[in-house]
């Protein structure tokens, strides 16, 4: 995968790099090599995200940053490691959304979040609206999973408006199902995803993501590439959507 290697560096928006908190990496030897097959892939900065899902995987905030302190450590040559969360969009998410306490891209205004597969939330697109009108900036975890967009161009477009869209490489390559694929190319196709991102949980999920890239750089060429892992992600971290 050098051949498409970055000048500055790509940069992964959801990764399950820290380990002991969650589904992500097993142990700390898992984290050094799920970190050091993104640097060889062409990642520059990869943020950890681990899971905030209520009833299922909740770390707390003080957990995680113990568990971030030692893959800091890690420190693999020609890599910066930063910290957000995957926000599954529940009980406990709303109630931080009301609060302003969303775990966010390095404590800012950017926040990933992701939404249940069969339905989504009730007053979701206004909810997002509101979160913009107030210098927030969604980012919406692959949003290939998400069955009532399948058939929805409306809903697809009311969505974009207001949140980034970021799609799994897992996905584009074929590793989670033939809907999700279909749906992750087409959004990529028809430049409708602002970014990919690994949503690496093993080292095998980073041999899935290389396989992503490289079905982008042959079907959309080294431009997509470029787009979608590089400037796409830079620009969702300074808040802001594509066109
Ligand atoms: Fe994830």
């Amino acid at each position: 995968m050098r051949y498409i290697r970055p000048v500055v560096g790509f940069v992964d928006l959801h990764s399950h790099v820290l380990s002991g908190l969650d589904d992500g990496a097993r142990d700390l030897a898992t984290s050094r090599a799920m970190l050091t097959a993104l640097e060889a892939l062409g990642f520059s900065e990869v943020y950890a995200t681990p899971h905030q899902k209520a009833g299922q995987f909740l770390p707390g905030l003080d957990a995680i940053d113990a568990a971030f302190a030692p893959i800091q450590a890690l420190a693999v040559p020609g890599l910066r490691l930063g910290l957000a969360a995957e926000n599954m969009w529940d009980d406990v998410f709303f109630d931080r959304l009301q609060r302003g306490q969303i775990p966010s891209y390095d404590r800012g205004d950017v926040f990933l979040v992701e939404l249940r597969p069969h339905e989504l939330p009730l007053g979701l697109v206004d909810q997002l609206f509101r979160l913009r009108m107030a210098g927030k900036t969604p980012v919406l975890a692959h949003p290939e999973r998400y069955e009532p967009l399948w058939a929805d161009d409306g809903l697809i477009e009311r969505l974009r408006a207001h949140c980034g869209f970021v799609c799994d490489l897992g996905a584009v390559a074929g590793y989670h199902g033939k809907q999700p694929q279909k749906m992750a190319r087409r959004l990529l196709e028809e430049g409708v995803a602002a970014a990919v991102a690994s949503d690496a949980h093993t080292v095998e999920d980073v041999r899935a993501a290389a396989e992503g890239i490289a079905w982008i750089a042959k079907r959309l060429g080294r431009p997509a590439v470029a787009r979608l892992l590089d400037d796409g992600p830079r620009a969702l971290l300074a808040g802001e959507l594509p066109e």
